[in-house]
């Protein structure tokens, strides 16, 4: 059973993304808050964990259904033993016209300087780093667990030495902790990477239960662009991709392009082409799901499933998927982050 797969709300198949720790040497507050991830957390155990043949055999299989992009996400993924085995089987998957996939990865940037290299040899085509703010106190700050901002910068080098790019820069923005940041931050990229670096502003997205989400501290991106455009001028350029996460404008002097992902106030679900692998083989059909579907039992299954049968099994779910969260979030009344609900964390499934 060939081809690409619709859901139930006409949309196809085409990001994979898969999550391959759930673990992180960093504790942000708006995604792993050190009081709830404390000492006594219970992490998955190493048993629980999909190996690289189970992730790649799943992306095989996917890819054969339209897949086109995979993103490798945590927790941190660069803290997963030998990732770059797994990135070597995933860069040589085709698809079904005989092209690679498109093969990426979402770090905190703090192991990308002594990794960037044994990367990109193991096939990896680019890295997008999350950078919450130039000044170092404020970063020290926001990672909670006092790392430098050099650190990150210099992995952030080493990714563009290597050749793995164009580079993305994801500065999720929290009022009155980091919005005064952002204009640093799209000078500092025009300035020291002349637009290889496609810097993103990410409005603080009420994901997961335990990050005490508020409304009064998204800034929406609408108010982020005007600020910035007063003192870089901007000017909308179009999609890239059906199905971005970010939408994307220019700057009118020619020095790169930044872009703004709206989760909050301009819900992207209409296109949302995007399927989640958690580290333990669940599958989301949305970053804010409750549940997940266990895929790594079928993966375990002692008859030895042939892929048809897995394939059959997750092409039924996406053509039954009808999720939109962010745009019904957006039709409810005002819902604050202590409303108590049921969500995975972002440190498990990865964004
Ligand atoms: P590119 O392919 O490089 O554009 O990456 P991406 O934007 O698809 O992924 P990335 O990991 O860089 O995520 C950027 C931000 O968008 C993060 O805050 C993600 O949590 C968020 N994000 C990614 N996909 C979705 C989605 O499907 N829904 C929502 N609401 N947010 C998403
Ligand atoms: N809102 C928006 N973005 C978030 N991220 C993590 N938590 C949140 C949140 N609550 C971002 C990270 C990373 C990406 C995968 O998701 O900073 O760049
Ligand atoms: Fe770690 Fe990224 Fe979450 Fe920060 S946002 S705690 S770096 S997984
Ligand atoms: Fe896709 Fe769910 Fe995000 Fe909407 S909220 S864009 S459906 S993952």
């Amino acid at each position: 059973s060939q081809g690409a797969w619709l859901d139930g709300l006409g949309r196809p198949l085409r990001d994979l993304r898969i999550s391959v720790t759930d673990r992180c040497n960093f504790r942000c507050s708006y995604c792993m808050p050190k009081e709830v991830f404390d000492k006594n957390y219970a992490f998955l155990p190493h048993s629980q964990l999909l190996s690289f043949e189970e992730m790649t055999r799943v992306a095989r299989i996917l890819v054969a259904h339209g897949v086109q992009k995979i993103r490798l996400t945590g927790g941190e993924p660069l803290l997963r033993k030998n990732l770059e085995r797994l990135v070597e089987m995933l860069a040589a998957l085709r698809t079904p016209e005989g092209g690679p996939v498109d093969l990426t990865l979402t770090t905190n940037g703090s192991l990308l300087a002594r990794k960037a290299r044994s990367l990109r040899d193991a096939g990896l085509q680019r890295v997008t780093v999350s950078l919450d703010a130039m000044d170092d106190a404020i970063f020290r700050r926001m990672n909670d667990v006092d790392f430098p901002v050099a650190d990150v910068l210099e992995g952030i080098a080493a990714a563009e030495t290597v050749g793995l790019g164009p580079i993305k820069v994801n500065m999720v923005v929290k009022r009155g902790t980091n919005d005064h940041e952002a204009l640093p931050m799209a000078r500092h990229f025009r300035e020291h990477h002349g637009g290889r670096v496609v810097l993103r502003f990410i409005e603080f997205m009420d994901v997961g239960a335990t990050n005490g989400w508020r409304m009064d501290e998204v800034v929406s991106s609408a108010e982020l662009r005007d600020r910035i455009t007063a003192v870089f001028p901007l000017h909308a350029l179009s999609a890239a991709q059906p199905g971005e996460t970010a939408e994307r404008w220019g700057y009118q002097d020619g020095r790169g392009e930044i872009g703004f992902i709206s989760s909050v106030t301009q819900a992207f679900c209409g296109d949302c082409n995007r399927l989640r692998l958690s580290t333990e083989g669940q599958l989301y059909l949305c970053l804010f799901a409750g549940q997940g579907h266990d895929l790594r039992s079928l993966l375990r299954d002692p008859a030895g499933l042939d892929d048809d049968v897995l394939a059959d099994s997750v092409g039924a779910l996406w053509q039954g998927r009808r999720d939109r969260y962010s745009e019904l979030r957006a039709l409810l009344p005002a819902q604050t982050g202590d409303t108590p609900r049921r969500r995975v964390e972002m440190s498990y499934i990865g964004g």
